[in-house]
C-alpha cells in the first residue's frame, strides 16, 4: 500500500539525499517537501523529484501552524520525517535565536498539528513521526570514552545541540503523553553529495579547487564519526519499516576520524585525480597540484571553535542487532563517491 509522507526540510542536505533515496525505492508513495528554503536550502538538490508523479515541493516555514494544517488536511500524511532545522554549530554561536524558532518551535508546531491530525481528528490506520536527530546532544566524550548508545545521559554543549535535545524531548513527551507513534535517529556526521559548503567535506573540496587555504579549528585533533549520507537514508527506512515505535536508535558510521587527517585524505585524493585525469586542469587550472605541489600546503590551522567538543562516537549495537543495519559504504569509497559527486557539479557549471 503506498503511503503519504511529509518531509520537512527535504531541500538540505540529508532531507535531498532522503528524497531521491525514497522517490527511487517507493516511486508510488505521496512525498510532499515542505522546506523554508533559508540559505541551506537549495531546490536545485531536488531536481528529478518533480518526474514523481506524487512529488509536491511546498516552500513554507515548519513553525507556521496553518501550512502545516492544510498541508495535512490536503494529502492525508501517514508518515512525517523530520529534518528541517538550523544545523550549523559555529552560526548557533553567532546567532541562536533562529535555532531556538526552528529547532524547538517549529518542531513543537510538527508535533501539535500532528496530534491534531492523528489522533484528534479522522486517525489514518497508521501513523509515525519519525525525528531526525544528532549525536551531539550527548555531548562530549574523551578519548578512551565509551562511544555514545541510547541511554548515554543529554549533555547538550552548543545551542545548536541544546536545540535539539529539547526538540527530542518534546518528541519523546508526544508519545509518552499523548500516545503519538514517534521513533527518533541520532546520527553521526554525514557526508555525500549536496551538502553545504560551509560544512568540513565540501569546504575543504572547493578550497582545494580554487588553490584557496584551507581552515582547521585548533591543532585538527577533534574526532567525529562520518556516516555517507545514503546509508542515513536507508537506516531511516529501516527505522520506519521494522523500528518499534517511541524507540531511540544511533545510526553511526564506525569510522571516526581526527579532522585534519579528514582534511589529509581529500587532499591526497583529490590530487590523484588530478594526476589520472589531465582533462580536470582545465577546468581547475589554479589548483596547486598543477603547479606541482601538494593540496595539503593549502591546510591553515585557525583559532579553534568555542567550547568545541572533542569527539563524537556511536555505539551502533542497537541498529545491527534489531534492525540489520550496518553502513554499505566505507570512508575511501564514500569520500571517493563524494569528491566526484562535486567536482562534475563544477565541471557542469
Ligand atoms: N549533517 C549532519 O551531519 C547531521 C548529522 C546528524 C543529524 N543531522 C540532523 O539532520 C537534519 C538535516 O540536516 P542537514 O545537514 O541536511 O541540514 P541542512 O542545514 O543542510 O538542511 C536543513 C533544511 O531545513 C530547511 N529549514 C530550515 N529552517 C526551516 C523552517 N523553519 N521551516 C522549514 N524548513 C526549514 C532549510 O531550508 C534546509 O533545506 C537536521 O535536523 C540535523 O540536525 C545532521
Amino acid at each position: 500500500m503506498s503511503r503519504s509522507l511529509l518531509v520537512t526540510g527535504g531541500a538540505g542536505f540529508i532531507g535531498s539525499n532522503f528524497c531521491h533515496y525514497w522517490l527511487n525505492a517507493y516511486p508510488a508513495d505521496t512525498l510532499v517537501v515542505l522546506d523554508k528554503l533559508t540559505y541551506a536550502g537549495n531546490e536545485e538538490n531536488l531536481k528529478g523529484c518533480s518526474e514523481y508523479q506524487h512529488f509536491h515541493f511546498v516552500r513554507g516555514d515548519i513553525c507556521d501552524q496553518s501550512t502545516l494544517e492544510a498541508l495535512f488536511a490536503q494529502h492525508c500524511f501517514d508518515t512525517v520525517v523530520h529534518f528541517a532545522a538550523e544545523s550549523h554549530v559555529d552560526r548557533s554561536i553567532s546567532g541562536p535565536d533562529a535555532f531556538i524558532e526552528t529547532n524547538i518551535l517549529g518542531t513543537y508546531a510538527l508535533l501539535k498539528v500532528a496530534k491534531q491530525f492523528w489522533l484528534e481528528g479522522s486517525p489514518v490506520p497508521s501513523h509515525r513521526f519519525h525525528h531526525v536527530s544528532t549525536d551531539e546532544v550527548y555531548g562530549s566524550l574523551g578519548a578512551e570514552d565509551p562511544a555514545f548508545s541510547e541511554t548515554t545521559a543529554y549533555a547538550p554543549n552548543s545551542p545548536y545541540s541544546a536545540s535539539k535535545a529539547s526538540s527530542d524531548h518534546l518528541v519523546r513527551a508526544y508519545a509518552h503523553t499523548f500516545g503519538l507513534r514517534v521513533s527518533t535517529s541520532n546520527c553521526s556526521n554525514n557526508y555525500g553529495p549536496r551538502q553545504h559548503a560551509e560544512k568540513l567535506i565540501p569546504l575543504t573540496i572547493q578550497k582545494i579547487l580554487n588553490a584557496e587555504t584551507i581552515p582547521v579549528y585548533g591543532n585538527g585533533s577533534n574526532i567525529r564519526d562520518w556516516l555517507y549520507v545514503e546509508d542515513h537514508c536507508r537506516a531511516i527506512d529501516l527505522i520506519l519499516q521494522s523500528g518499534d515505535e517511541g524507540e531511540v536508535y544511533n545510526v553511526g558510521g564506525e569510522n571516526e576520524w581526527r579532522n585534519i587527517d579528514i582534511v589529509t585524505v581529500i587532499c591526497e585524493h583529490i590530487d590523484q585525480r588530478f594526476a589520472s585525469d589531465v582533462s580536470l586542469a582545465n577546468e581547475y587550472p589554479r589548483a596547486l597540484f598543477h603547479q606541482g605541489r601538494s593540496s595539503t600546503e593549502l591546510i591553515n590551522f585557525v583559532q579553534d571553535r568555542a567550547g568545541h567538543d572533542y569527539r563524537y562516537a556511536i555505539d551502533p549495537s542497537k541498529c545491527h542487532d534489531k534492525l540489520a543495519f550496518r553502513p554499505e559504504e566505507d570512508f575511501h569509497s564514500g569520500i571517493a563517491k563524494t569528491i566526484h559527486w562535486y567536482l562534475k557539479q563544477n565541471t557542469q557549471g
